[in-house]
């Protein structure tokens, strides 16, 4: 097949010709400025908004993209001939190469929308998976990953009569690489894993798990629903096959998000639905299927969120990637060294590479009593499971509360949560 390919430039990556990075110290009182909601107060306190591994908030940049779409050029894409529709069809592909800019994919092509990561995994457990797996076969997970990648694998393992198998994690949350390698067997038929975990702040060595999986030649799928608010992503570097994350976790709008898959893997797969714009021509005897990206995105797709996604590409390339994880790297070591101090808090996942989340226990007061007192103080967090109950299991608690930062919190706003801290435990002394 031939690739169209959008080379990236160095510049467009945030680096001189050299790959060094050219970005712009962080000013966090400006970026503040660009999120309207982050002005709101809650029970008359100002919001301090901590709960972005759940969704992160949006930037005007986002807000308005999405409403010009509705204001000036709303149509379906790839349907009509009129101006309104080629315009929308010219945005919404516009914003595939942006997310295969963001991603470093080698192909437009190789980007998949999808309504979110987790229709992203569904997607390939049942069209990859289908075809690949069978009885007796093996799925490699990691005992750290969120439900959306666990259990679209336990369904593909039910109907096949296949096995799913967990590589363990250690008691700091990392997963035990020698335990994933000796997992990893003749019958393994795909490797699946977080790039960064929900619950701990786990960073997972993608690279290496990758380069583990290839020399059996078991292809890997990347949940980096956690990672591409975080990190820069570069799928060719990491050498994976499959690449997802969520359009509302990276600052855009919720109901779109992205599978990356090598062009050739995709090319190779089924479809995973049907329905108008995956096909080329259609008779009641066959149908022939649309190329890729197109033969897996049935139906009129999240049209504007899409277009929402590609600004709020735009927004966090022009922030620097480098610079968000520098700077939510201080956030986070601020916040480790400050809840360490709070008498009878636990933090829950201490891996050697971690960000962006701080979950943690607290001697004698269930979680959601920390989430609802920290509420009435303005502060938003996260209590339960976090979807992600094996974790909860492994850790031996049933719920933690989880503190996970964005580039527009700051130091002020994780003092605050510690003075919540503090004031959770005069009440439940
Ligand atoms: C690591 C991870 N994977 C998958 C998901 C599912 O994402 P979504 O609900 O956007 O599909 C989440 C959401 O919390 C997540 O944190």
């Amino acid at each position: 097949m031939t690739l169209t390919t959008n080379p990236v430039s160095p510049r467009e990556r945030g680096a001189d010709e050299k790959g060094r990075s050219t970005e712009r110290p962080f000013d966090v009182d400006r970026v503040r400025q660009d999120f309207p909601i982050l002005a709101t107060t809650v029970h008359d306190k100002p919001l301090v908004y901590l709960d972005n591994a759940a969704s992160a908030q949006k930037p005007r940049a986002v807000i308005d993209a999405e409403r010009r779409v509705y204001e000036e050029c709303y149509a379906n894409v790839h349907r009509g001939v009129h101006q309104l529709s080629m315009r929308a069809t010219d945005l919404y592909e516009a914003s595939r190469v942006k997310v295969q800019k963001l991603l470093n994919a080698a192909s437009h092509k190789e980007i998949v929308f999808t309504r979110g990561t987790t229709e992203a995994v569904n997607l390939v457990a049942a069209a990859y998976g289908r075809k690949h797996v069978g009885a007796g076969d093996e799925v490699l997970i990691t005992g750290l990953e969120h439900h959306s990648n666990i259990v679209p694998w336990q369904m593909l393992c039910e109907e096949k009569g296949a096995r799913l198998r967990v590589a363990p994690i250690d008691d700091a949350g990392e997963v035990v690489l020698p335990e994933l390698e000796k997992l990893l067997g003749d019958r393994t038929r795909i490797v699946s894993v977080a790039h960064v975990s929900n619950a701990l702040g786990t960073i997972l060595p993608i690279r290496r798990i990758v380069e583990i999986a290839h020399a059996r030649g078991v292809p890997v799928f990347v949940d980096g629903a956690q990672a591409v608010p975080r990190l820069p992503v570069d799928v060719q570097a990491l050498g994976c096959d499959f690449y997802a994350f969520s359009g509302h976790k990276a600052y855009g709008p919720s109901g779109i998000g992205v599978l990356y898959g090598r062009a050739e893997v995709l090319s190779a797969m089924p479809p995973f639905q049907g329905g108008g714009d995956m096909i080329l021509s259609v008779t009641f005897e066959k149908t022939v299927y649309n190329d890729i990206p197109y033969k897996f995105e049935a139906g009129t797709p999240h049209i504007a969120g899409a277009i929402g996604l590609g600004a709020a590409v735009d927004y966090m390339t022009t922030l620097g990637l480098d610079a968000i994880h520098a700077y939510e790297d201080q956030l986070l070591a601020y916040g480790t060294e400050k809840l360490s101090r709070v008498p009878g808090l636990r933090i829950i996942g201490t891996a050697r590479e971690k960000t962006g989340v701080l979950s943690f226990v607290l001697d004698g007061v269930h979680p959601h009593d920390v989430g609802t007192v920290l509420d009435y103080e303005g502060i938003a967090i996260r209590t339960g499971h976090h979807c992600a109950q094996p974790v909860m299991e492994r850790f031996g608690v049933p719920a933690t509360a989880r503190a996970s930062f964005a580039f527009y919190n700051t130091r002020d706003e994780i003092d605050a949560l510690v003075r919540g801290l503090h004031r959770v435990r005069e009440m439940f002394a």
